[in-house]
Formats: C-alpha cells, sequence, structure tokens
C-alpha cells in the first residue's frame, strides 16, 4: 500500500542524460513508468504502458521531445497525448499516455503519484544535494528486497547502529541508552539525538589517536514516503554536560537519503553523505561515503533476511520493546496518510456521495 499524493524520489539526476538513447524505466510505488529528458532538459515521467496494447514504451524510441511505441508505431507528445497513429489520420482524444509531475531539486529527480492538482512542490523535503557548492556530497544507490515499511522502521530506530553497524557506524552502546526527543511534522517525524564523549564511529577510529572521544549532534527528519534528511555534526569532546558542546567542530554534514518503494517487495535507496567545505579534509568525502556504503550493505542482509521470515510466517511474533517507539509514529503516520485516501477513493467511487458533495 503506498502514499499516492506524494513526491516519490526516481533517482539521480545524473542517472538521466540528455542524449541518453534508451529511455528509463523505473518502478515507482507500485506503477511502471518511463522517463526521459526534452530537449530544454527537463524530465517527462509517463507511464511505462502504451494505450494502444500496452506494450512498454522505454522499449520505445525518442524522436525529438516525443516517444515512439515501436510495436506498432504510436507516437506520443511529452503531454501523454498521441500525435500520430502510422496508417491512421483519425487520433481518438482517448489515445493518450498518463503523465506525472516532475520537479529536480538537490540532484533528485521526483515524481508525484497522485492528484496532479495537488502536486505541490513545497512538499518535497528539504536537502542538501551533491550540486551544493558549500558541501562535498558523494551520492550512491542501493536495491532492496524488502518492503519499505521495514526501511521506516530501521530509519526510525538507530539503536540498531550498536549492533547491525558494529563494524561501521556504530562502535558505542550509546545508541542504544541515549534519549532521543521525537517531534512530529505534517508529514514526518523528526528526531534530535545529543550523544557526548563517545568514540568515532568505528569506519573512521582508524584516523583518531585511540581513546579519542566526541561530541555528537544529531537531527534527522523521516518524511513520507520514507525520506530520511541527517544533520550531522562532531565535536572535540567537550566539557559541558548541558547544552551545546563546548568542544571544537571537526565535522559538520549532511546525509541526505531517500527511500522508493519500487513495489511491495522492493525498494531503490538513493543516498549521499558529505563534509561541509570548512569542515572537509583530503579523502574525508570519500571514507564517509564508504563508510554509509558498507552500513547499507550491512542493512540490505538483515533487512532481506528479516522480510523473507515475515513473508514465511506473517502471523508470526511481533513482541514490542521501548526501540519500537519511533517506528510506531513514522508507521502511524503513514496509515493515517493511506486511510485517508483509501476514504477519499471510496468516496469518489460512491456516486451518491460524490452527487452531494
Ligand atoms: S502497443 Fe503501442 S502502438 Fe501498439
Ligand atoms: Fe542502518
Amino acid at each position: 500500500m503506498f502514499v499516492k499524493n506524494c513526491w516519490y524520489c526516481a533517482g539521480w539526476d545524473y542517472e538521466l542524460v540528455l542524449g541518453r538513447n534508451e529511455p528509463m524505466p523505473r518502478r515507482i510505488a507500485g506503477e511502471a513508468l518511463v522517463l526521459y529528458r526534452k530537449l530544454d532538459g527537463s524530465v517527462v515521467a509517463m507511464e511505462d504502458r502504451c494505450c494502444h496494447r500496452q506494450a512498454a514504451m522505454h522499449l520505445g524510441q525518442r524522436e525529438g521531445d516525443c516517444i515512439r511505441c515501436m510495436y506498432h508505431g504510436m507516437k506520443f507528445g511529452p503531454d501523454g497525448k498521441c500525435v500520430e497513429i502510422p496508417g491512421q489520420d483519425h487520433i481518438s482524444d482517448k489515445a493518450r499516455i498518463r503523465t506525472y509531475p516532475v520537479v529536480e531539486k538537490d540532484n533528485w529527480i521526483w515524481v508525484w503519484m497522485g492528484d496532479p492538482s495537488k502536486a505541490d512542490p513545497e512538499l518535497i523535503p528539504f536537502a542538501v544535494g551533491p550540486g551544493d557548492k558549500n558541501w562535498k556530497i558523494k551520492t550512491s544507490k542501493i536495491s532492496v528486497r524488502a518492503n519499505y515499511r521495514l526501511e521506516i522502521a530501521n530509519l526510525m530506530d538507530l539503536s540498531h547502529l550498536t549492533w547491525i553497524h558494529r563494524a561501521s557506524l556504530g562502535g558505542t552502546d550509546r545508541w542504544v541508552t541515549t534519549p532521543i526527543k521525537f517531534t512530529m511534522l505534517p508529514r514526518g517525524v523528526k528526531s534530535e539525538f545529543v550523544l557526548r564523549s563517545v568514540p568515532a564511529p568505528t569506519f573512521a577510529q582508524h584516523v583518531f589517536p585511540t581513546g579519542m572521544l566526541f561530541d555528537i549532534d544529531m537531527n534527522v527528519d523521516v518524511t513520507l514516503p520514507c525520506n530520511f534528511i541527517l544533520h550531522f555534526r562532531a565535536f572535540t569532546a567537550g566539557t559541558a554536560t548541558e547544552g551545546p558542546s563546548n568542544g571544537q567542530l571537526i565535522l559538520d554534514s549532511w546525509s541526505s537519503q531517500a527511500v522508493t518503494p519500487v513495489d511491495e517487495d522492493n525498494v531503490e535507496y538513493y543516498y549521499s553523505w558529505g563534509p561541509s567545505i570548512a569542515t572537509d579534509r583530503p579523502g574525508l568525502a570519500d571514507l564517509l561515503l564508504a563508510g554509509v556504503n558498507q552500513a547499507f550493505a550491512e542493512d540490505k542482509a538483515v533487512l532481506e533476511a528479516q522480510y523473507r521470515n515475515m513473508k514465511e510466517r506473517p502471523d508470526g511474533n511481533l513482541v514490542n520493546i521501548v526501540h519500537d517507539a519511533g517506528p510506531e509514529k513514522m508507521l502511524r503516520l503513514l496509515d493515517r496518510f493511506l486511510a485517508k485516501e483509501a476514504a477519499e477513493a471510496a468516496r469518489e467511487a460512491n456516486p451518491l456521495r460524490r452527487a452531494h458533495r
């Protein structure tokens, strides 16, 4: 189940380059799309399904800003309207393919999967992309064979850094014991972490003298469907026991992560991490990316095996513990949006109610 009135990340802008021969297929929230760039550089997102006999449009051929289905040759404009039927003069108004609103922001391509009249670009989450001159952001992506609810639960409970990421982002059990301040957002949850006098993450410990400790301030916004925007700052360990760290800022960084549900069983995970220019050092951005690459391979192994177990025994044990509080907040919010859209769809389907609106 997916929220339709929502922006979904379709990938990094560099994955869809002007001049590319083949239109790019993507599956988002259970729907097959094809994406391509027009000559002016803007992106078209169209249903990957010809309106004649449902041939896949990504197997078609670009012709300027148009795309031709290469089964029987129907040609469509970037608005989805058919402009040519070889061997037939009349073109019905019904001969059109659905298109989707698209916005490029922070080097991500965002597609609105719901009612186009509700596609408000202000709903796209804040992020810091690799094109931002004030930050040195490196990017990557990974595919995970799991339902996106498991990703939400994973990202809303960072106690797992201690366990799953003991060899990468972990290195302390303080991720288990540190209280988290949660604040509800209109379409998500903000989590604030304050850790004092903790070791460096395992992947970076070799950089520092043995036993060196740090203060960490971390803010995370998780928004629908499953976007995770992290502001991570590390200081040398100070003496302040309350309020801001009085240590020296040694890393100011952003990690922007968009987990896009492909269908019920798969996600595409587009992510980045990088330091501010002011706290950058040679090789630091690569070190951070290597750390997060390792971490997400660790998550992938755990979540895919967990998902296989859950599919095998949907009625299996699910005992709650204290660390489920964060996941519950975001999953309940997701369920509220799903229920609201289901109620709206039911209302639309009921002619009596429609007539008495
Ligand atoms: S299926 Fe596309 S033209 Fe026939
Ligand atoms: Fe993780």
